[in-house]
């Protein structure tokens, strides 16, 4: 047992009754007091908040077309069309190019105009659930084409944004030749001169229909982006990636989750895969039965690292594919050597590596900053076979790598691993009781040097098991205490991440998730608030104060920052019940300012910020009075963050 808890667990909470009178009815009203102590336990690793991520297509990677290159679908099918349709009487197939566009991208789209149409004809992509338009935006369009069988033909192709009903949004006209067999690649800029009330809206390729009777036309690689997070090409939507920023997080932990694993050893996610050109890409059929274009890759995943400023924990694929099948250990060496190239790509010096040289090729001749490599994922589903793979993979690491830290994925030292892990990443999914309940977790882990990360967590039901669709602020609270165990523990505890982060309400899979996002929005959720109040009110030290009882209903957590002068006292309150409590804080310092900053998220259980009620429980400023020993009345079912300065 450590120092701090037996200096913790000394102090002790007590319910002091108000009314003396009420001997046998007792009308007792919770009362807390809680000592601080004058000197801090610990640092706080400055790495502890951050975001789990996997899998972005359609949500944070901004491209607007939905299966934009037909990857990864049976050419013929009407699945190989999905997201395309037909305009006024054209014939679209998706086929097996005898030319294809790359050999990455073996499918194209041939599309015939019959003779006898007249007007505009062509086809249209519908997005991922819709494109948002906005007015003066600048959308860029690119694809592919060629003619099968030289033509004659020349001609236009309009290129547009419209309204289902027709009203054109933004538009460009793109020269075609019938002439060009082989592939060639076009653009087109389009300026939107309307919003329009809707985000039903699609992205269409016409031709007049009687200058191009009898034409055939393949397509391939299409892509259409808007303006992106700071303007990066093939980067991330606007709205998302700045609800991700705000959050301050410190590191970002890729390409997953079970996203990683691949349903099978041959749709694992591969690095090389999704780096170089667009058109070099496969794509992969994702965990989850829907296509990944792996537009947003490794590259894309580390530049985005930089862009926020947070550190990556980048998974490697450790020889386990989530259907079940683990690679033996004889055939492990290639993936082994895989892992080893993603991180040469990632850190390595492009003089003495081909990967290294690659990344430099890409555009960033500098090593990514890297320190944290995760070894699989949730590796306690297959953990006989971890046994042997931890090693295989680790030694050769560490071989290659000896300054990185590898974080094994099973249950911590279940089974026995060897080498002896220096890291472990935890997941917890639990009831909103069950969360609460695992507050406490860490307190009792010992202390051997092992450090931890809660690679994922949630509360996912209330306490009569009913999945949430949305967080509710009773889960966000339930939430808050299972955070406040990190803070407390984060001697041990070097990094958190909620999951899952994106939600697309018009195709939901897993719920619930910390952001909601349809073609036009983004929806914060009570537990997105409770991260970012958090991460935005993190001490570089922890204060121990009296420990909160595990069985009650309000809980806290005292940080203190010292590099701000003068230092700041940051005291988190949660109260995970219906009912209002008051808590004393007695603290020991000789100058405290005679009010705080009380930032609160509360509202009622079951209330969620959904997209018919986005805003409904959001952060509340106000002053309160403070002092030496000052008393906080917390809200039923609410997160606190009193900032004092001393
Ligand atoms: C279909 O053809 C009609 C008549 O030419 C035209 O008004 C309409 O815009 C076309 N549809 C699309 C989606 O381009
Ligand atoms: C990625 O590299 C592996 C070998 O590590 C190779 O088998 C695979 O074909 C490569 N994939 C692509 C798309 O280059
Ligand atoms: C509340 O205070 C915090 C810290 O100063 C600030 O970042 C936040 O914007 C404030 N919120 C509102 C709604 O004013
Ligand atoms: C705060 O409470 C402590 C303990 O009850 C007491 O010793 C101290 O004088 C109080 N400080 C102030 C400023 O009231």
């Amino acid at each position: 047992m450590h120092a701090k808890l037996t200096v913790v667990k000394m102090l002790q909470t007590f319910q002091l009754c108000v009314s003396a009178l009420t001997l046998f009815v007792g009308i007792c009203m919770a009362q807390t007091t809680v000592s601080v102590s004058a000197t801090a336990s610990h640092a706080i690793p400055t790495s502890l908040w951050g975001v789990m991520y996997e899998s972005g297509d359609g949500g944070l990677y901004a491209e607007l077309l939905q299966n934009r290159a037909f990857q990864q679908v049976t050419p013929g099918t009407t699945a190989a069309l999905n997201a395309w349709e037909a305009i006024n009487g054209t014939s679209l197939t998706v086929i097996a190019d005898t030319q294809p566009v790359s050999s990455a991208l073996p499918n194209a789209l041939s599309v015939t105009i019959p003779s006898g149409l007249t007007g505009a004809v062509g086809f249209a992509n519908t997005g991922y659930f819709g494109i948002k338009v906005t007015q003066g935006s600048v959308y860029t369009a690119s694809f592919f084409y060629r003619f099968p069988t030289a033509s004659s033909f020349r001609g236009n192709l309009k290129v547009a944004l419209q309204t289902t009903s027709g009203q054109i949004l933004a538009q460009s006209s793109i020269s075609v030749s019938g002439s060009h067999t082989s592939w060639t690649q076009v653009r087109a800029t389009l300026r939107a001169t309307t919003t329009p009330a809707s985000t039903a809206n699609i992205f269409t390729v016409t031709v007049d229909g009687t200058a191009a009777a009898g034409q055939t036309i393949n397509f391939a690689m299409f892509s259409l982006f808007p303006p992106t997070f700071k303007n990066r090409a093939n980067g991330m939507r606007v709205d998302i990636a700045d609800a991700l920023q705000d959050l301050g997080p410190s590191f970002f932990r890729f390409p997953g989750g079970n996203n990683l694993e691949g349903a099978t050893v041959a749709q694992r996610w591969q690095w090389n895969a999704t780096v170089g050109p667009l058109v070099d890409r496969p794509g992969r059929v994702g965990d989850w039965s829907y296509i990944n274009t792996d537009g947003l890759g490794l590259l894309e995943y580390l530049t985005w690292c930089e862009d926020l400023n947070m550190e990556p924990i980048m998974a490697v694929w450790a020889g386990y594919a989530l259907g079940g099948v683990s690679v033996p250990q004889d055939e492990l060496g290639p993936y082994v050597q895989q892992a080893i190239d993603q991180i040469y790509f990632t850190i390595g010096d492009p003089a003495t590596n081909e990967n290294a040289a690659l990344r430099a090729s890409l555009g960033h001749p500098e090593p990514f900053a890297l320190k944290y490599v995760e070894i699989g994922n949730e590796d306690f589903f297959a953990s006989t076979t971890y046994t042997y793979r931890w090693p295989a993979f680790v030694d050769a690491l560490k071989a290659e790598f000896p300054d990185l830290h590898y974080i094994a994925t099973s249950f911590p030292f279940d089974p026995v691993l060897s080498p002896t892990p220096t890291e472990y990443d935890n997941h917890l999914y639990a009831s909103r009781s069950g969360m609460v309940a695992n507050g406490f977790f860490y307190d009792d882990v010992a202390r051997d040097g092992t450090q931890y990360f809660e690679g994922e967590y949630a509360c996912t039901t209330n306490d009569a098991g009913a999945t949430l669709t949305f967080p509710t602020m009773q889960g966000t609270a339930a939430e808050a205490v299972f955070m406040m165990g990190f803070e407390r523990n984060s001697d041990i505890v070097f990094a958190a991440s909620f999951a899952p982060v994106l939600n697309d309400i018009t195709s939901s899979q897993w719920h619930p998730d910390l952001i909601s996002f349809d073609a036009g929005s983004v929806y914060l959720s009570t537990s997105y608030y409770a991260q970012k109040l958090f991460s935005k009110n993190r001490g570089d030290e922890y204060i121990p104060s009296t420990l909160p009882t595990s069985t009650g209903t309000v809980f806290w957590s005292v940080v203190r920052k010292t590099s701000v002068t003068p230092n700041e006292l940051i005291i988190k309150v949660v109260n995970t019940v219906a009912t209002a409590s008051s808590v004393t804080f007695s603290l020991p310092f000789s100058s405290v300012s005679s009010t705080a900053l009380a930032q609160v998220l509360t509202g009622g259980a079951t209330d969620s910020n959904t997209p018919t009620t986005p805003q409904l429980v959001i952060p509340v400023n106000s002053t309160i009075a403070t002092g030496q020993n000052f008393t906080y009345s917390t809200p039923a079912f609410s997160l606190s963050i009193l900032t004092l300065t001393l």
